[in-house]
């Protein structure tokens, strides 16, 4: 029996797989990012699904997560959107249907010398000084690309700085300017790629000129908004999309103990009880991603009560007080992060409590706290 668990919901990555499809139509390429372990959500369980309904790629981070996808069976095309090392190219080419994302000249050095078949994307710097190649570097690769017989440009990429982070998208705007010059520099020298893609989720939502017929959406997929400010702005766009999320993340409680007014709990000290009452123990701490920064500030659900962390948060153990809830007993399913009854615990509300987003709380989760689908 696991201390904790991770329940995904199907019907809820379906729905949102559908919702960007509805939004985007049948003639742009959806191609979810399933990066980070489907940021936390369980990389295989989650790109079957979505391959069985309706993704038409995929973009994960790194090699080794196109490997395991190959090795699970998942057929669908896939991009590798973060840095592929010279050494690893060859074990790329020889996987199927996978492609990868170019910055530097060297890799398309490397390329060169190989006879297989090989399509890239190339990234262009517009503006977030991430990964990306400058506008006035492009006629370099042109001339290299071209003088290489394996190498097919199918795609042209860029990424958004701050869409998220802002209601006066104008720095967006920029990028999507200079991302166009870099489709006319590259459509001009007779290597117009197929695909052109700059959309992540918010984009996808909140900018139809930037879908282009490529998008790679990662945190809608699980449920999650990118931010309250483009939740806010695609309500006040009156953008139809409503999203469902993906996780539960579930523990059970260990033990449940009368302590008295004035008794000192967990490790430093740092919580006392200001009266007589109870607290349970729970079996997971900060190893599970349930973060040190909730100490004495975040919430678990034991039924349907909302019971607060109190003391430090241990590596492997919190402490709640459910003083109030007097129907606790032991081994009671505890929610973590989710609904239980009529309360619930978001990733943003975790996220705001732990200094962060909800990108990094479903993602810190611990890979290997099992994931069910249900
Ligand atoms: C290059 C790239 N494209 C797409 C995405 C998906 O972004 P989001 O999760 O905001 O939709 C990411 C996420 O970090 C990314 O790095």
């Amino acid at each position: 029996m696991e201390l904790s668990w991770v329940e995904i919901s199907r019907s809820a990555l379906v729905h949102n797989l559908k919702a960007f499809r509805g939004l985007v139509g049948d003639d742009v390429v959806l191609a979810p990012a399933v990066k980070a372990n489907a940021y936390g959500h369980g990389l295989v369980d989650c790109a079957e699904i979505m391959e069985k309904n309706g993704a038409d790629y995929l973009c994960v981070n790194a090699l080794f997560e196109a490997q395991k996808l190959r090795k699970a069976g998942v057929r669908l095309p896939i991009l590798i959107i973060g840095y592929t090392p010279l050494s690893d190219l060859k074990e790329v080419i020889d996987l199927k249907d996978v492609e990868i994302v170019v910055y530097n000249i060297e890799t398309v050095k490397n390329l060169k010398k190989f006879e297989k078949k090989v399509s890239i994307h190339l990234k262009i710097e517009t503006g977030n000084h991430r990964q990306g190649v400058e506008l006035d570097q492009i006629p370099e690769f042109i001339r290299l690309i071209k003088s290489a017989s394996n190498i097919e440009l199918k795609g042209v990429s860029t990424h958004f700085s701050n869409l998220e982070d802002r209601i006066n998208h104008q720095y967006a705007l920029y990028q999507l300017k200079q991302f166009e010059k870099a489709i006319h520099l590259l459509e001009k020298d007779g290597l117009a790629p197929h695909y052109r893609h700059c959309a992540n989720t918010a984009a996808t939502i909140l900018l139809p000129e930037a879908r282009f017929n490529f998008v790679r959406t990662g945190i809608g997929n699980y449920g999650l908004w990118p931010s309250d400010k483009t939740m806010k702005a695609s309500d006040r766009a009156n953008i139809k999309i409503e999203l469902k999320p993906v996780m539960t993340w579930k523990t059970k409680v260990a033990q449940i103990k009368e302590i008295k007014k004035g008794s000192l709990v967990g490790y430093g000290c740092t919580y006392e009880m200001p009266q007589d009452g109870k607290i349970a123990v729970l079996p997971i701490g900060y190893y599970d991603g349930f973060v040190r920064l909730l100490s004495n500030k975040g919430f678990v659900l034991i039924r349907g009560h909302r019971c607060p962390v109190i003391g430090r948060v241990c590596m492997n153990m919190i402490m709640a007080d459910v003083t109030h809830a007097t129907d606790i007993k032991l081994e009671d399913e505890v929610v973590l992060l989710g609904k239980q009854g009529k309360d619930e615990i978001t990733a943003e509300e975790m996220g705001e409590l732990s200094q962060t987003i909800n990108y990094e709380v479903t993602t810190r989760i611990n890979e290997r706290i099992p994931r069910l689908v249900q």
